[in-house]
Order: C-alpha cells, then sequence, then structure tokens
C-alpha cells in the first residue's frame, strides 16, 4: 500500500470524512509530504467522496497548499505593502545570491524553496519572512546571510 494513501486514510479517520474537513486533511498531507501531489488530491477526493475538481480548486485556492516538491525549508518573503516598502527586494536578492536560486526554485540539493507570501502581520516590524513556521522580523540582507548560514550548518 502507497504510503500517502495510508497517509490519507489516517488523516481522513482523523478528521472526518465530510466537505468541512477537506482543509485539514489537505494541511495534514503537505505538513508530512511537503507538498500535494496530484496523486494525493485524486486519492483525498476518493477518500472523501468528492469530486476531484473540488479538492482540486480548494487546494489551488490556498497558496500555503504546494503543489511541486518542496525543499526542507521554505522561506516565504512577505510581498505586501508595508514590507515592499521597507525593502523585501533587497531582501529577496540577498536570499537570491546566497542561494543561488530565484523565486520559485528549489535549492539543487533540495533544501531551500524560495516563495513569496501576503502579509504575515508582521507589518510593525516589516521586512519579515517565514522559514518554515518560523518568523523573522526586522530583516536586512546582513541578518538574511546570518539567518541562513546558521540553516546551512542544520
Ligand atoms: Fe509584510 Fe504585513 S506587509 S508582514
Amino acid at each position: 500500500m502507497n504510503l500517502v494513501t495510508d497517509l490519507i486514510k489516517d488523516l481522513a479517520n482523523q478528521h472526518g470524512r465530510s466537505r468541512e474537513n477537506l482543509l485539514p486533511i489537505l494541511q495534514g498531507v503537505v505538513e508530512q509530504e511537503k507538498y500535494l501531489s496530484e496523486f494525493s488530491m485524486i486519492e483525498i477526493a476518493r477518500e472523501l467522496d468528492l469530486p476531484a475538481s473540488e479538492v482540486y480548486g480548494t487546494a489551488t485556492f490556498y497558496s500555503f497548499l504546494e503543489h511541486k516538491k518542496m525543499g526542507t525549508y521554505i522561506i516565504r518573503v512577505c510581498k505586501t505593502i508595508t514590507c515592499s516598502m521597507k525593502g523585501k527586494n533587497q531582501i529577496l536578492l540577498a536570499i537570491e545570491d546566497m542561494l543561488k536560486i530565484h523565486l520559485g526554485e528549489t535549492t539543487g540539493d533540495g533544501r531551500f524553496s524560495l516563495l513569496e507570501t501576503n502579509c504575515l502581520g508582521w507589518c510593525h516590524k516589516a521586512p519579515a519572512m517565514l522559514i518554515n513556521d518560523d518568523v523573522y522580523t526586522e530583516l536586512t540582507p546582513e541578518r538574511i546571510r546570518e539567518i541562513l548560514s546558521d540553516y546551512m550548518k542544520k
């Protein structure tokens, strides 16, 4: 039996199989797998007895539910207005320069993915970013180099 199929069954047992349990199940799969494959979406549709188009529609609506295989560390730089005005572009450049990837890409060793996100609710300490679930604020290119050097040693 496929591991994702088992995971989806477990999540459905845990959350329930009705329409309103779709989001927690999608989140559960992303948490474990780091992304949502087409196979997973079809399996979820089958398990919950929903049309695959509905699962796909929900999954694409939430930008936090990734559809591509992501790195171990997912960096999400806030692109909303306060962070943009407070130097988000320099932050992105510093990350791109250090990891040698562009926005939307993953490093060759599969460790880091670089994305943008909407406001993280830390505008008073802009610019801000997330690395997985950890928030980093008041960023400068120097801070980026320190933070990423620490992650590279992990
Ligand atoms: Fe970036 Fe709110 S605008 S955290």
